[in-house]
């Protein structure tokens, strides 16, 4: 078997009708040569395979912690729509049988990240952590090091411990390919998800090269590392081994179309981008109740303020600029007409993953008249973040088993900027996610 239907732990299926939208098949070095299959659903894999790029930052060291936490019964599953009944009657992957591994810049392991959270935030305490040592020890093991193609200086600056020395382009993704396929061989993993939750990069500037998939493969050949940031290096491995991709960060080098055309090439599903979890989620619930009652929204704005790491690389501009894209995006969408709107991002270290947001929503009703509505939303984001990754995870592994390939929209809810699908409005993109789960179970929309 080649190295893509090896690594995502199934045959390739044949070309669809819509794959041209995101080019021709073929043209890339990865492409397989794979045997037809049907698309009938393969039963859950015993071990799954989850690679983290970000391994260890503050999501990534929650979302392992809080598995293995739930698995062993030492904390409730809470925020798991894959364990409510709207996933009810659909074969998911079983927690217990996820294998973490990942690619870091920075020294570090599972338990001393988890300490230094909870030192922080207090959200995993020893009681939680103590009993599980062992088992983040092995999946610390499962961390390599890392690439940081043109990733900007303030992420640059995140850097600790020895890095690999700096290597063309081709060569960090046939690095970064060996990493993923030998920690599969290794333990064994039946497919492998790809979840991006590195920090937010500068937005990289798209031109030609991004376009179609034979002009990225010759920027890459000639090493031009202004083309990509290492997002594009995550994703361009991702997508030539064949792998689901999950891309929760805003960083815009990932999904460019050319990566777009070779995960579709290679039959591999993908999403994005920027998890949907705190602030923007409530954005996105509240301003179809505006449109719904005809009540004209003038002014939202919306100020957060947060610490960390995550905080720390938001406070350069550059990168700051990707994120508040992001959270911008979406009210002219849902109500339908330009409006005034803010996003302020402002680093307060002390908060640390606690981070707060008011937003203040002035608008007009009967008469003209002015009214205004405020909310303030204190969340820990990793608390948030982390069981709307692993939702990811194991809807990705679904549609892998069903052999979907391309965007999944679907999974729009979980986003702020949902590829394949204009929808904004929380409250359908709900309901998109609902029909597929019907259709999975054989049922017809509601
Ligand atoms: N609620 C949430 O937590 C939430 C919601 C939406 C999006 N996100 C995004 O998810 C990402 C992770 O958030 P976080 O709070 O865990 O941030 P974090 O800073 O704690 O973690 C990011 C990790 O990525 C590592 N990293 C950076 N560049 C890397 C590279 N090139 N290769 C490998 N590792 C690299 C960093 O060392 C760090 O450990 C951020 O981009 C954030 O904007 C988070």
């Amino acid at each position: 078997m080649s190295n893509v239907a090896a690594a995502r732990g199934r045959p390739r299926r044949p070309a669809r009708r819509g794959d041209e939208k995101f080019g021709k098949p073929g043209r890339s070095r990865y492409r397989a040569e794979l045997p037809l299959v049907d698309n009938s659903i393969a039963p859950p894999a015993k071990r799954l395979g989850v690679w983290i790029f970000g391994a260890l930052g503050g999501l990534a060291t929650t979302l392992v912690v809080g598995t293995r936490a739930m698995v062993k019964g030492l904390c409730p599953v809470r925020g798991l729509v894959t364990a409510s009944d709207a996933g009810a009657g659909i074969a998911w992957q079983d927690l217990a049988g996820i294998v973490f591994g990942g690619h870091e810049i920075r020294d570090g392991d599972y338990y001393s990240s988890a300490q230094e959270i909870h030192g922080k935030t207090g959200s995993m305490p020893s009681e939680l952590l103590r009993p599980l040592r062992r088992e983040l020890a092995a999946a610390s093991r499962n961390v390599v090091r890392g690439t940081l193609p043109n990733a900007g200086p303030t992420i640059r600056s995140l850097q600790s411990g020895r890095q690999r020395p700096a290597r063309p382009l081709r060569a960090q993704i046939e690095q970064i390919r060996r990493d993923i396929t030998s920690f599969q061989r290794r333990h064994r993993l039946a497919r492998v998800i790809c979840v991006n939750l590195t920090s937010t990069e500068p937005p990289l500037r798209l031109g030609k090269a991004h376009t179609k998939l034979a002009d990225f493969d010759a920027a890459i050949d000639r090493d031009d590392q202004r083309a990509v940031r290492p997002s594009a290096i995550y994703a361009y491995a991702a997508a030539s081994l064949g792998l689901p991709f999950l891309h929760f960060t805003p960083s815009n080098s990932a999904l460019i179309p050319a990566i777009q055309q070779l995960f579709v090439q290679n039959g591999a599903p993908f999403m994005g981008s920027d998890g949907k979890s705190g602030e923007t989620l409530v954005k996105s619930a509240l301003a179809p109740m505006f449109a719904h009652r005809q009540l004209k929204v003038l002014s939202w704005v919306g100020y957060n303020i947060l610490g960390d790491r995550d905080g720390r690389v938001l406070n350069d501009r550059d990168n700051k600029s990707a994120k508040v894209q992001s959270k911008d995006a979406l009210l002219p969408s849902i109500l339908g007409y330009p409006l005034h709107t803010h996003v302020g991002i402002d680093y307060v270290p002390s908060l640390h993953d606690l981070k707060t947001a008011w937003d203040f929503v002035h608008f007009e009703g009967f008469l003209g008249f002015r009214m205004a509505m405020q909310f303030i939303w204190q969340g820990c984001d990793a608390i948030l973040a982390a069981p709307l990754v692993l939702d990811l995870i194991r809807l990705a592994d679904l549609a892998a088993r069903r052999g979907e390939h391309g965007p999944m929209p679907q999974l729009a809810c979980y986003f702020k900027q949902p590829f394949g699908v204009r929808e904004h409005d929380l409250h359908r993109q709900w309901q998109l996610l609902v029909d597929y789960l019907d259709r999975v179970r054989g049922r017809r929309p509601r």
